[in-house]
C-alpha cells in the first residue's frame, strides 16, 4: 500500500519538494533576505541545488541494488530534469548579473575563468539528455538512447571541475564531492562490466 502510494505520488512530490528551495530563494529575495552579497547568494544556491539534484540521479544506479529498490529508477528521469532546471537557472543568474547578456563580457570571463567553460560544458551536455528524456524519444533512440545517457559521466566530471577550479581557501567541499562521485563512479563501472 505505501509503495504502491510511493508510486503514484513520488514524482509530484518529488517535483513540489525540489520547487521548495527556489521558492524560499524567491521569497528570501523579495524581502531582502540574500545577505550583503544577494547575486552571489543567488548563483551559489542555483549551483547548489544544481549539483545535489544531478548527485541524486547518478547515484540511483548504484545505489539500487543495495536498498533493492527498482522503484527508485522511476525517479531517475525526474532528479535528472529537475537538476537540468536548477542548472539552467543558475545558467540565467550568472547571464544576467555576471554577463549583462553581453557577448564581449563573456568572453572576457571565459577567458579568465576556466571553471566557466567546464560548467557551461557540463550544461551543454545535458542538454542532449534533458531533450531526449521523454517516453517518444526513448522508443525512437532505443540502444542510441543508452549511449547518450552515457553523457552522465562527462557531465559529472565536469561540474566537479567547474567547483574544484573555484576553490579559493578551503579544498573541504571539492574533496568531499570528488570522493562521491568516484566512488558512484566505481560502482557504475563495477555494474557496467558485469553487464559485459
Ligand atoms: C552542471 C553544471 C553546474 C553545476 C553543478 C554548478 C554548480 C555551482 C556551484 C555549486 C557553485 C557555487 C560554488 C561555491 O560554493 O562558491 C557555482 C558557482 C558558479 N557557477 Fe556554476 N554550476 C554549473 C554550471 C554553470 C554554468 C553553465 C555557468 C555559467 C556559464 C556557471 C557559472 C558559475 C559562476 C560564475 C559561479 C561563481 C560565482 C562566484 O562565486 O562569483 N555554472 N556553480
Amino acid at each position: 500500500m505505501a509503495k504502491e502510494a510511493l508510486l503514484r505520488f513520488g514524482k509530484p512530490l518529488l517535483i513540489v519538494a525540489a520547487m521548495l528551495p527556489l521558492a524560499a530563494l524567491i521569497y528570501a529575495a523579495l524581502n531582502n533576505g540574500l545577505g550583503t552579497d544577494p547575486v552571489k547568494a543567488l548563483i551559489v544556491e542555483t549551483g547548489e541545488w544544481a549539483l545535489w539534484l544531478l548527485l541524486a540521479c547518478f547515484a540511483v544506479s548504484p545505489l539500487r541494488p543495495w536498498f533493492g529498490a527498482a522503484w527508485l529508477l522511476r525517479f531517475r528521469r525526474t532528479l535528472g530534469l529537475l537538476a537540468f532546471f536548477y542548472v539552467s537557472l543558475h545558467l540565467v543568474v550568472v547571464s544576467n548579473y555576471l554577463f549583462f547578456w553581453d557577448w564581449a563580457v563573456v568572453g572576457e570571463e571565459l577567458s579568465e575563468r576556466p571553471y566557466i567553460i567546464a560548467g557551461f560544458s557540463a550544461w551543454l551536455l545535458m542538454l542532449p539528455m534533458a531533450v531526449t528524456s521523454n517516453n517518444w524519444s526513448v522508443r525512437r533512440l532505443r540502444r542510441s538512447w543508452r549511449r547518450v545517457h552515457m553523457l552522465m559521466y562527462p557531465i559529472m566530471l565536469l561540474a566537479w571541475l567547474h567547483i574544484a577550479w573555484q576553490v579559493r581557501s578551503s579544498y573541504f567541499d571539492a574533496i568531499v564531492y570528488g570522493l562521491i562521485i568516484f566512488s558512484l563512479f566505481l560502482q557504475r563501472v563495477k555494474k557496467l562490466r558485469k553487464s559485459c
